[in-house]
């Protein structure tokens, strides 16, 4: 309950968070899930009513960034995605709902794959916190 007490406290103390994640085995890592496990906590950081699930934290921006060896989204993909739905869900039920991902997948496929994906990354993240630049070249 301590270790719990500590990491709902960070998150309480923080303007925004930012998660980094494997996709292992279609989803989060156990280190992860253990995590999870500590900060969602009935009566603490959400409560049960008759309307379902009612998130006690303010919300505040959760940024996601996701590195998957193979493709788990877009036309590509031949693998399912229990990862961004999970996350998105139990983040939402403390309530953070203002949650965005950012992913590098293919870390696995060969080199212009990963470098395409990379560059992909790089892009999103420019276009989600610069939104006014036109960016011409990479740097
Ligand atoms: C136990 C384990 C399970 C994994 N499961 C998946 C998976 O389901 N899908 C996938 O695309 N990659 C999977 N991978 C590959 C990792 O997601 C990939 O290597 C990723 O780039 C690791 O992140 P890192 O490079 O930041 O360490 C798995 C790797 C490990 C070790």
């Amino acid at each position: 309950m301590a270790r719990s007490d500590e990491l709902i406290q960070e998150l309480e103390h923080s303007d925004y968070v930012v998660i980094g994640t494997p996709m292992h085995n279609f989803t989060i890592p156990s280190a992860l899930k253990a995590w999870v496990d500590h900060i969602v906590r009935v009566r603490r950081t959400f409560n049960a009513t008759k309307e379902g699930y009612k998130g006690i934290l303010r919300d505040r921006p959760v940024y996601v960034a996701v590195s998957s060896g193979g493709r788990y989204s877009g036309g590509l993909a031949r693998q399912p995605d229990f990862l961004t739905p999970y996350m998105r869900t139990v983040l939402g039920v403390i309530g953070f709902t203002d949650v965005t991902f950012f992913s590098v997948e293919g870390s696995s496929l060969d080199q212009e794959a990963v470098t395409e994906a990379r560059a992909g990354a790089d892009r999103a993240l420019r276009e989600h916190f610069s939104p006014s630049c036109v960016w011409l070249h990479s740097p």
